[in-house]
């Protein structure tokens, strides 16, 4: 099809995900290799942002496609109540990877229906109905996943499509405490407060989290939170949910983030680098004790498509990769160098409130005034379709041909993990250019 043409049809005909409708002007994206892809005009981008921090392996990955290509011919369904090997092989990799004692599995489509199934799993398995998540989260676009979201998606479907019970806990934020508190003099009281919470709560069947906040912001938790929340989930006989979607599989240097504070929750959730994006592909993976509640009693969960062998024999392939091309060692590597070159560059540019990072998985935080860090924008300006200073300096860098995720009034650098040292340095240089836009309006009360 003519390029116009394609674009005038999908522009006419579909929708687009989480913004107004009008005035969408996507780019027709042709094709893609490693840790680039091509528009219809030829013009070449690099990708900073792994997609929606999804591709991880990058594009191209031949052992992965050859995977997909062969259990399509050897068996591309089978209903979810039959076995396959494709599920007996993933099953047995996951096994490898996934922290210890997570090894009741149950597979899905996507990172919403993996959430889905864990707030489901563990409504049903405890009896109870309310569920701690946390402001400063994004757990998933389906009904139980966006009402535990924090961020402002929820916001926009609430009241009406909203599931009763969710209880917002602090944030572990140590650039905006929700306390006013500097750590460690703090005492980690984002922690600690959970413990008043529970003690004062009734009718909690699960706490859910990122271990690493992802499009909220890149918020890594002190050392201390995550021990003390796994601590304090146990002692009120709750079960602790890590959903990661996002910081998985090689993102900040491990196969999990849990693995970095050696936290074992009761439930976890993938999806996104499972398969690097390759096929869609979600997992909501139990301890033996959560899918024992279940033994003699009803399972109220399932998808035509649970354990669709499409979506599984990739993943084998994506995680040998992980493994063969050293992926995790490459992350943490470049991810120390990557966070001291956005340290430089904030050095430079007083629109930068604060860099922070972990593995491949960066956020460039930006205020209108470093002293009172106070953020270009709001959600409630995103809600309401106002210009975004972090989409304006976005915009400039696509201009220049990277592609950088923006939100609010933050950027996420997160490239895939096979990035090369001259690609990351590339796109740094373009990212730091464009902060020029960012410092022009910094002391402007917009
Ligand atoms: C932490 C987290 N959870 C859940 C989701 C939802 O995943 P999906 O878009 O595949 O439904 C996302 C998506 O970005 C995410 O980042």
């Amino acid at each position: 099809m003519d390029p116009d043409e394609a674009l005038r049809v999908v522009r006419e005909t579909n929708y687009v995900t989480w913004r107004r409708q009008g005035g969408w002007d996507p780019i027709l994206v042709t094709r893609a290799e490693g840790s680039r892809f091509w528009d219809s005009s030829g013009k070449e981008y690099l990708d900073l942002s792994s997609q929606l921090m999804a591709t991880n392996l990058g594009h191209g990955n031949e052992r992965v496609i050859a995977a997909i290509a062969d259990q399509a011919r050897h068996l591309a369904y089978a209903a979810p109540g039959f076995a396959t090997e494709a599920r007996a092989t993933l099953s047995r990799a996951l096994g490898g990877v996934l922290p210890k004692g997570l090894n009741r599995y149950f597979f899905s489509t996507s990172g919403t229906e993996a959430n889905e199934a864990a707030l489901k799993i563990a409504r049903a398995a405890t009896g109870h109905q309310k569920v701690l998540s946390r402001y400063r989260s994004y757990h998933g676009a389906t009904a139980a996943s966006i009402s535990v979201t924090g961020d402002l998606r929820r916001k926009a479907i609430e009241p009406l499509q909203k599931v009763p019970g969710t209880v917002f806990a602090p944030d572990c934020y140590c650039y905006r405490c929700p306390f006013g508190l500097t750590y460690p003099d703090c005492g980690v009281a984002c922690a600690e407060y959970v413990d008043y919470q529970l003690e004062h709560e009734s009718d909690v069947a699960a706490m859910i989290l990122e271990p690493v906040v992802g499009t909220n912001g890149v918020l890594i938790p002190v050392p201390e939170y995550l021990p003390r929340i796994r601590e304090i989930t146990k002692k009120h006989g709750v079960l602790l949910i890590a959903d990661e979607v996002m910081s998985a599989w090689g993102r900040v240097g491990e196969w999990f983030a849990v693995d970095h504070w050696k936290v074992q929750p009761d439930i976890l959730t993938t999806a996104k680098g499972i398969t690097g994006a390759y096929v869609p592909l979600g997992l909501t993976a139990t301890t033996a004790a959560v899918h024992d509640e279940f033994r003699d009693r009803y399972f109220p969960h399932g998808h035509t498509y649970e354990a669709h062998p499409l979506t599984l024999g990739p993943a084998v392939a994506a995680i040998e990769e992980y493994r063969r091309l050293g992926l995790l060692e490459k992350s943490r590597r470049e991810g120390e160098y990557l966070l001291r070159r956005l340290r430089e560059i904030q050095e430079h540019h007083v629109s930068v409130g604060e860099v922070r990072g972990m593995g491949l998985f960066a956020a460039v935080e930006l205020v209108r005034d470093r002293a009172h860090r106070t953020p270009f924008n709001t959600e409630e300006d995103k809600i309401a379709g106002r210009p975004l200073v972090a989409d304006q300096v976005a915009a400039a860098m696509l201009k220049e041909g990277v592609f950088c995720v923006s939100w609010v009034s933050h950027l996420v650098v997160a490239p895939p993990l096979i990035v090369t040292r001259e690609e990351l340095d590339h796109g740094l240089e373009v990212l730091d250019r464009a902060l020029a836009v960012a410092d022009a309006k910094v002391g402007n009360p917009g």
